[in-house]
């Protein structure tokens, strides 16, 4: 009896095992059910609610700023005190007159630049990652004095970045946020009134 008894006790413990087993398993596959289906949502949301545009030239800062192409070249204040924000085309083709007729994908994009809008004087239609709303009123002029890196991201280290609009607000990347305007116009003691922002 006592030995039947034993042998039934010791069974328990391998039966106990194996239901505990199973139980892991199936916790296990729950928390990567759990961790693929936020994953999921994580990397499809932004896909889902935002579109990806191109620029018309992919254009490298990084690599401008490796030639020592400084921001001013491309990037000035006019005798007005106006801001050109993009460069004229005319900037470009001080450097990119000819075509190359080179092989590599930088030296074939370059190329197209010249053959697509240096040699025809068009204008780039470049596409700008901070744009604001229509209803928004900004001017770079009063905010040049500080310096760009207050408002955009280090730009000489920029590569093609990639330039995503959200479908339903129309925000980019970079758009600033009021919050962050409203920020600084308290702490410089600039106007806060919404005239002065809105339309
Ligand atoms: C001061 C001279 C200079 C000016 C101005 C200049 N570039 Fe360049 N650009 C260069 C040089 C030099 C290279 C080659 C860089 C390399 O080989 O890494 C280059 C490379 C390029 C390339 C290929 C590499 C890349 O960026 O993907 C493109 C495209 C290009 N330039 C576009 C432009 C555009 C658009 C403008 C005007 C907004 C412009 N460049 C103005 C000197 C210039
Ligand atoms: C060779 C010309 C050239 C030089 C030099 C250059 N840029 Fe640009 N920049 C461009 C062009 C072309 C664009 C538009 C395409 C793009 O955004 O890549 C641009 C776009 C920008 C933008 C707008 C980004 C947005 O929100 O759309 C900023 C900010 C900027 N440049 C800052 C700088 C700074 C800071 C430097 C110096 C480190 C610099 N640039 C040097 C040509 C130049
Ligand atoms: C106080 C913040 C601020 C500073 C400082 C600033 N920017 Fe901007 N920038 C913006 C905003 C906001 C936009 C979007 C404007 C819009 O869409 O109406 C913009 C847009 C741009 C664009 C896209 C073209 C355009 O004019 O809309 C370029 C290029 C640019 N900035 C370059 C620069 C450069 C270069 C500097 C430094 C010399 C600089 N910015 C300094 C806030 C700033
Ligand atoms: C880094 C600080 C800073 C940031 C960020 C900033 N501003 Fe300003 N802004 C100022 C200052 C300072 C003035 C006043 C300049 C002067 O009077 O010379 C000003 C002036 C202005 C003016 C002119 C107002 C008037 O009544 O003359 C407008 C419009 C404006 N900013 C809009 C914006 C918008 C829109 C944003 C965000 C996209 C923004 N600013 C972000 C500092 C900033
Ligand atoms: C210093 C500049 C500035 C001032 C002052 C300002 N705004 Fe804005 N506002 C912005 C900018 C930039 C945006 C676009 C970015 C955003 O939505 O955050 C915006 C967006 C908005 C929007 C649209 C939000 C959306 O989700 O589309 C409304 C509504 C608005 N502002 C109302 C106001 C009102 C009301 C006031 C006065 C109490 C005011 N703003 C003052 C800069 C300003």
């Amino acid at each position: 009896m006592s030995v039947t008894h034993e042998r039934a006790a010791s069974e328990i413990p391998s039966g106990g095992r194996f239901r505990r087993g199973s139980r892991e398993l199936w916790a296990l596959c729950a928390a990567l059910g759990l961790i693929a289906g936020l994953a999921a949502g994580w990397l499809g949301y932004p896909r889902l609610t935002s579109v990806v545009l191109t620029q018309p030239i992919r254009f490298s800062h990084s690599a401008h700023a490796k030639q020592d192409v400084a921001c001013r070249t491309c990037h000035f204040e006019g005798p007005d005190g106006t801001f050109n924000g993009f460069p004229d085309i005319g900037v470009c083709a001080s450097c990119h007159a000819e075509p190359t007729g080179g092989r590599s994908e930088d030296e074939k994009e370059a190329d197209k630049l010249v053959v697509e809008y240096v040699r025809g004087k068009k204008a780039v239609p470049w596409l700008s990652l901070a744009r604001q709303p229509d209803h928004v009123l900004f001017d770079h002029g009063p905010h040049l004095r500080f310096g760009c890196p207050a408002c955009h991201p280090d730009m000489s280290h920029q590569d093609y970045p990639e330039l995503r609009q959200n479908r339903v607000s129309g925000y980019r990347n970079w758009t600033m946020s009021m919050e962050r305007c409203q920020t600084c116009h308290r702490q410089q003691s600039a106007s806060v009134d919404c005239v002065s922002c809105h339309r």
